[in-house]
């Protein structure tokens, strides 16, 4: 996979793509991560990239110029699967989403900032936008390293056991059960007896039992929701 990150702040979201899994997925040639700083495509010597809203109102807007050059150069250069934006006021990022851009090849990412960007930028170049939660950020920057983190670990062959992603929390909208380690007991508290057992069946069980009672108590929504049924 290769995700091109188009940003005004590259310094901001570079360092999760220098740590642990997503470092490790980079290095092993498995996502090839670029950052592209919106200054190297302002309108002016200055480095102008945004400008006042029409029809008054605070905060600046990102220009569209820039963002058509920059992203103009990436798709003369191959084809992208999805061109997103980030934005609070979008559809808010889930499990599922996640998995189905883990499978594509190429993605732009546009990260918005100050009062977001000319809406004409929306309607021609972007194909999906993704919010990371009902809050807002003081840019799409943040949001984008979640986006790319949670993608990226699902792409085949980054996680050392393949298996393990598939037991997160919300791959089958359950809320992942509790996990013990040494010592079985500590202080008094002891891990629950089923884990010590060996019985496997017993054992899957007892999660998916954990599971579903942590959803019912922390998330029933999720127990609601459509895609369950
Ligand atoms: N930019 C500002 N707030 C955001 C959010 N909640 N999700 C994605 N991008 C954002």
């Amino acid at each position: 996979m290769r995700i091109d990150i188009i940003t005004v702040s590259p310094e901001l979201i570079k360092s999760p793509f220098q740590y642990s899994i997503i470092k490790r997925a980079i290095d092993k040639g498995l996502v090839e991560v670029h950052f592209h700083d919106l200054r190297d495509y302002a309108v002016n010597s200055y480095g102008k990239i945004d400008d006042y809203q029409f029809g008054g109102g605070a905060g600046m807007v990102l220009m569209i110029e820039p963002i058509d050059k920059c992203i103009t150069k990436l798709t003369s250069e191959r084809q992208y699967d999805e061109i997103i934006y980030m934005t609070p006021d979008a559809h808010v990022l889930n499990q599922q989403t996640a998995n189905e851009l883990s499978l594509k090849q190429n993605l732009i990412i546009l990260c918005g900032h100050y009062k977001g960007v000319d809406q004409r930028v929306r309607e021609l170049f972007i194909t999906k936008e993704i919010s990371i939660g009902d809050y807002v950020l003081s840019g799409g920057e943040l949001g984008a390293a979640v986006l790319c983190d949670t993608v990226i670990r699902l792409i085949p062959g980054v996680l050392g056991d393949e298996t393990s992603a598939l037991s997160d929390s919300f791959q089958d909208n359950l809320l992942a059960p509790p996990v013990y380690t040494r010592p079985a007991e500590y202080k008094g508290e002891a891990v629950p007896n089923i884990l010590l057992s060996g019985n496997f069946p017993k054992i899957e069980q007892w999660r998916h039992d954990k599971a579903l009672e942590r959803t019912q108590t922390i998330r029933p929504d999720l127990l609601n929701d459509e895609k369950n049924n």
